[in-house]
């Protein structure tokens, strides 16, 4: 890391963690773990922002595979999506914090104006804020989402070779820390509420949208995908049932079966297995795992946080 981020970061306030080099560092009001932070510096210095690019960002474990998933169909209209076993979503379109530590000189090889990331609005490259390019912001019930997060963490430590001694946080540690804010990319409901702000002042620019709406209604929002990245399906493409076919190829089971292919499954996005990204896909999967009284906890900071803005799930 180079001397000037490494003093930047040297300041910042930090949550100690089991695993050494996950510690966690505030930044701007987000927690990150440390070896995200140089990336995140170095993308908001140099990072210029195209405005035919497109953003997909997200909290983690909120749909973010399955957006870029679909965001790419809609972008390159291919319906032969993912056969060439080179292209799983979370390979082709970079999330760009976390695909800066694997290589520092992705964006030079990248040419696909989709991207990813998992940056709060506020942390966004200032270039892609001044911009007319669009944001897609994908954000999942909270519950759900840390359940998610606690099963892909889990799935992690197994993968990293240096982290497998370390003894896992207890299921209600790692809660107390979510509810805390203390969690990647954390806290979650500063980072929801930044991006609904951003969706009610520049409508045309950052389009809002739920897990669970997506899971309820996928053809409907492909379509309405489609038309704010301004690539809407025309009449021949809806006689061809093109949207439904992009709803099947990047449905669950599909993404889930690529990701399973014996030649998809040796190689992984970074240190985590592909099929770490597809676990069950389902709405409600919290109850498997928290208490009554976790849920309640976690509701009344929901709706603490959310009446206000009218957000609901
Ligand atoms: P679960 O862990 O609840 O199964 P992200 O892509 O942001 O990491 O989010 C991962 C979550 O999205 C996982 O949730 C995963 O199973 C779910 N997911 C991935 N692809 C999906 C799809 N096509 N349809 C529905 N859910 C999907």
């Amino acid at each position: 890391m180079s001397m000037k981020y490494k003093e930047i970061i040297s300041t910042l306030p930090k949550h100690e963690t089991p695993y050494p080099p996950y510690e966690f560092c505030q930044y701007q009001g987000f927690w990150f773990p440390f070896i995200l932070l140089e990336g995140i510096a170095f993308l908001s210095e140099v990072f210029k922002a195209e405005s035919c690019d497109i953003f997909l960002c997200s909290f983690p474990k909120t749909g973010t595979n399955w957006l870029k998933a679909l965001a790419f169909s809609i972008m390159t209209r291919s319906d032969q999506l993912f056969d060439d076993s080179t292209k799983l979503p979370q390979e082709i379109v970079p999330t760009m914090e976390t695909d800066y530590v694997l290589n520092p000189t992705f964006l030079d090889t990248h040419e696909l104006p989709l991207f990813a990331t998992h940056l709060p609005y506020t942390l966004l490259p200032q270039s892609i804020l001044e911009s007319d390019c669009k944001i897609i912001y994908i954000c999942r019930e909270p519950k759900d989402t840390f359940v998610s997060l606690w099963h892909f963490t889990k799935t992690v430590k197994k993968n990293v070779e240096e982290l497998k001694d370390i003894p896992s946080n207890p299921l209600e540690q790692a809660f107390e820390n979510f509810c805390e804010g203390k969690s990647v990319s954390g806290p979650y409901w500063d980072h929801v509420t930044e991006y609904w702000k951003a969706s009610l002042d520049r409508p045309d620019r950052v389009f809002f949208l739920t897990y669970e709406d997506l899971k309820s209604d996928t053809l409907g929002y492909v379509k309405k995908l489609a038309e704010f990245m301004g690539k809407p399906f025309s009449q021949e493409e809806e006689m061809q049932g093109l949207p439904e076919k992009i709803v099947t190829r990047c449905s669950f089971q599909s993404l889930t079966s690529l990701s399973n292919l014996e030649e998809n499954k040796t190689r992984s996005a970074g240190l985590i297995s592909n099929s770490a990204f597809f676990r069950k896909g389902e709405i409600g999967d919290w109850k498997n795992l928290l208490t009554e009284d976790m849920a309640k906890s976690i509701d009344q900071i929901t709706q603490e946080k959310f009446q206000c803005l009218g957000l609901t799930f």
